[in-house]
């Protein structure tokens, strides 16, 4: 037998095992499946849709991701391989009886020579972790076992997860360093922190002083709040995951933009919803509400994360009126919106169109993500019940960051003219880099935000980025940020990092283009858009 047709069998085998968790993650699991069936069959994987296995495998290109830095190590590439390969084989994340993608296709989605797969594979079979029989394919050696919860594979997160080592970072978009404002605001505290009694700290809903200072934070910006409709989060990825916890059963569709911050795909995904792609800005939602009754939307509103784009005044009102109308949550992503370029002016935020619009903020990209400071602003029923699901997990947050970060909000303007300025600096000379050394990338300029939206004039991007890495930088390919798929030829890059390492990063992206030679392109499966 053919060791692909063996991959389907030994899946099938798999399937039945992990039968329950398959139906308690199935919408999410047919979405990834989905992806990932087109995907590979633009890298000439043919045997998706022979096994048709709604399992927790993973596919050449998942896998290529999961393995994240896996080449900046020092040693041959076999080598770097076959040990990322291991440790996530005793990690449990590869568990026993995984079947392994072919040679290859595991080539193709990480750029590689097959020999190296090869090679790696060889080494693996040789210490027992994986075995590797003529025609019959390769898996994780042992006995399938019940697979516990899959964790992410999300670059952006794995990027996170790894040690630092000298590869330049344009994945995950912060800034570099506190400013000395927070510094000033945790000595101001100090006070406070001594005469607090009476208080045995424990805030699920969030300080009472921050709840307040954030309330007022809108109310100055013409958004009547009160701090009873403020819940304060660990950074917005909390709040988005908690939002997706309240709203979403498994099976329940999420609108989303395509593209769109990474992270609020994981996030529905890993409360089982399923992503259903719209345009940047969400248009159609009237008929996407129609037709799929949504549990949830998901908009970035303001310098869009990746594309930077802003929505006009006319699409604010249409999108919040729309979504009050056909009862959909809509929920607004205000985490970019601060960072505007000088002399550009945001719209309002969509809360100031219909009052039910829930907004989620940070001061991650304007003070420190280290502060881990986000809410939700949000009618106080939601506030409420985001509360309850909050205190199971987490009985509140950091509270002298929360006072710190109180005193912070009213003396936000002058650090966000100072990032403003340094950020637009730094987008220049992005694009001016980018101008000189890959002339045929198109990069638009924006407006605000952190991000380009750089399309390859040809290739695929999941794939270059695997080549990039070796170049020791690492970038975000656009598939992994859209639900539709259809941006297999984008490149997510952050214009945060210093001048310098802007310049040696392009340095590097172009030598690695100049020896990139694509041998297979990522398409879109129709069938997420509507
Ligand atoms: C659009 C958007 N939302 C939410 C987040 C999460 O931010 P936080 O650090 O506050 O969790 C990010 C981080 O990059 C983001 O870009």
């Amino acid at each position: 037998m053919h060791a692909s047709a063996r991959w389907a069998v030994v899946s099938a085998a798999n399937r039945r095992r992990s039968s329950w968790s398959s139906i308690l993650h199935l919408p999410a699991l047919i979405f990834a499946v989905r992806v990932n069936l087109t995907m590979l069959s633009a890298l000439g994987w043919r045997s998706q849709s022979q096994c048709g296995r709604i399992g927790l495998q993973m596919k050449p290109i998942e896998l290529g991701g999961r393995l994240g830095r896996w080449s900046s190590g020092r040693g041959p590439l076999p080598v770097l391989l076959a040990a990322r390969l291991r440790r996530l084989i005793d990690e449990g994340e590869l568990p026993p009886g995984e079947p392994l993608p072919p040679d290859r296709a595991l080539a193709l989605a990480l750029a590689v020579g097959r020999s190296t797969v090869v090679a790696a594979y060889d080494l693996l079979r040789r210490d027992g972790r994986i075995v590797r029989r003529q025609g019959s394919g390769t898996q994780v050696a042992g006995t399938p076992r019940a697979a516990g919860r899959p964790t992410t594979g999300a670059p952006l997160f794995l990027h996170l997860l790894e040690p630092r080592d000298g590869v330049i970072q344009l994945t995950c978009a912060a800034p570099s360093a506190p400013p000395p404002e927070l510094a000033e605001a945790y000595t101001s505290i100090v006070p406070t922190l001594a005469g607090i009694c009476g208080d045995i700290g424990y805030h699920p809903l969030g300080h009472p002083v921050l709840r307040t200072a954030i309330a007022e934070r809108y109310t100055r910006h013409g958004i009547r709040t009160g701090p009873d409709r403020i819940l304060v989060t660990n950074g917005a990825q909390q709040a988005l995951s908690l939002l997706a916890r309240a709203f979403l059963t498994p099976g329940a569709p999420v609108l989303v933009e395509a593209p769109t911050y990474h992270g609020a795909l994981e996030a529905f995904r890993d409360a089982a919803g399923v992503p259903r792609a719209l345009p940047v800005g969400l248009s159609g939602l009237e008929m996407a509400a129609r037709q799929h009754r949504p549990a949830l939307a998901y908009v970035i509103s303001t310098f869009h994360n990746p594309t930077g784009s802003v929505l006009s005044p006319l699409a604010r009102r249409t999108l919040a009126e729309t979504a009050a109308a056909t009862g959909v949550p809509l929920i607004d992503d205000e985490v970019l919106a601060d960072l505007g370029f000088p002399g550009e002016q945001a719209p309002p935020p969509l809360a100031a169109y219909a009052d039910t619009v829930i907004s989620v903020g940070s001061l991650s990209k304007i003070v420190w993500a280290g502060l881990r400071i986000g809410w939700v602003r949000a009618p106080e029923p939601v506030i409420a019940r985001l509360g309850r699901l909050l205190a199971v997990h987490d009985l509140g947050g950091n509270i002298p960051g929360q006072l710190a970060a109180a005193g912070l909000l009213p003396r936000l303007e002058p650090l966000s003219q100072r990032r403003a300025t340094e950020l637009k600096a730094r987008h220049d000379h992005l694009l001016a880099e980018l101008a000189r050394h890959l002339p045929d990338w198109h990069a638009p300029p924006v407006q605000g935000g952190q991000t380009l939206w750089v399309r390859l004039p040809h290739g695929d991007a999941t794939s270059f980025a695997q080549a990039a890495l070796r170049d020791r930088v690492a970038v975000l390919p656009g598939n992994g940020l859209d639900a539709s798929g259809r941006s297999g030829e984008y490149l997510r890059l952050h214009f945060l990092a210093s001048p310098g390492d802007l310049t040696e990063a392009i340095r590097r992206l172009a030598k690695a283009w100049h020896t990139y030679h694509p041998q297979a392109r990522v398409t879109s499966p129709a069938a997420l858009t509507v």
